[in-house]
Parts: C-alpha cells; structure tokens; sequence
C-alpha cells in the first residue's frame, strides 16, 4: 500500500510520480465503457473526469481539505447518479435490481469510510483510488451493461425519453 503523508512524501513515490505524464490521469475513458446510452454514459465519463481530479490533488500533496473536498464531491455525484440509474431500473422492472444496489450502496459505503479516516489520520491511500477506478470500471463493463442489456431486450431504449427522465434527475 503507497500512502502519501502530508508533512513528506515517501522517497519511493516522489520517484514514482514525479513524472507528470504519469501522474497525471487516473484513467482515460475508453470507447469500450460507452454502453450506448448517451446520458449514462456522459455521467460516467464525469465521474472518471472527478476520479482524476482527486488523483491528481493527492499526487501534487494538495491540502488535505482540499482532497477531502474533492472525495465528496466524487462521493455526491455518485449517489445522484445511482439514484438516477436505480430509478430507471426500478421503473423497467430491472430483475437483478436489489443485487445492482446492493453494489451501489457497498461502493458509497466505501467512499465514505475512506472519506473519514483520511480526515482522522490526515493521510489518503493511492490504493483507495486505485480501488474506485478498478470497480467503476468493472460496475460498467459488467453490471451496468447487463441493465442495458436488459432494456435493449424489452425494447424500452427510447432515447429521447431516457435523456429527459436523467437530466431531470442529475
Ligand atoms: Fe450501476
């Protein structure tokens, strides 16, 4: 586990980060998260967009605040966010609905643990970061997909419908 400590930073991880390039994003969205739904894909990419946005302030060893500030603001669109989609999935009759928010709500629970034990210990894991892109990446690829899937099956992709029914809830 690489932690950054606010008053230094270990030797190994201003060698490892030093180069800019590296550091500087997270994760790059990737053609192949696009589920084909453009209002739940565009939030998706806004939450890459605020991952490296925490990634990058906890690698330039902003103030501690300042990092917690971005966490919630991660964690607050997040939660709009899987609202949104578990609206829509309960209104679809989405059959594996409770076990979808059921992961929503580990994920939330995670942010918000980490959220506070950073703001007793003053230190941020890499590792947490880390963890939050590899399952969003994997909640996408997989779960999300499957509910797409499922609406394609039962013929309610009506876009223009979808794209109301989410800008009025994000
Ligand atoms: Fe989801």
């Amino acid at each position: 586990m690489i932690i950054v400590m606010y008053n230094r930073l270990p030797v190994y991880d201003i060698f490892f980060y030093k180069d800019n390039k590296m550091a500087g994003e997270l994760i790059k969205w990737s053609d192949s998260y696009n589920l084909g739904l453009k209002e739940i894909d565009e939030q998706h990419e806004y939450l890459l967009v605020l991952m490296n946005k925490a990634w990058q302030s906890i690698i330039n060893r902003s103030d501690i605040n300042i990092i917690l500030g971005l966490l919630e603001e991660l964690e607050r669109y997040t939660i709009s966010h899987f609202i949104a989609e578990e609206t829509f999935m309960q209104a679809a009759h989405f059959p594996d609905f409770p076990e979808h928010k059921q992961e929503h709500q580990k994920f939330v629970s995670y942010i918000i643990k980490e959220k506070e034990r950073a703001s007793q210990t003053g230190n941020i894991s890499l590792d947490l970061m880390h963890f939050l892109r590899d399952w969003l990446v994997q909640h996408i690829l997989v779960s999300d997909k499957s509910y797409v899937d499922y609406m394609e099956k039962m013929k309610s992709k009506e876009t223009s419908l979808l794209g109301r029914f989410f800008k009025r809830l994000i």
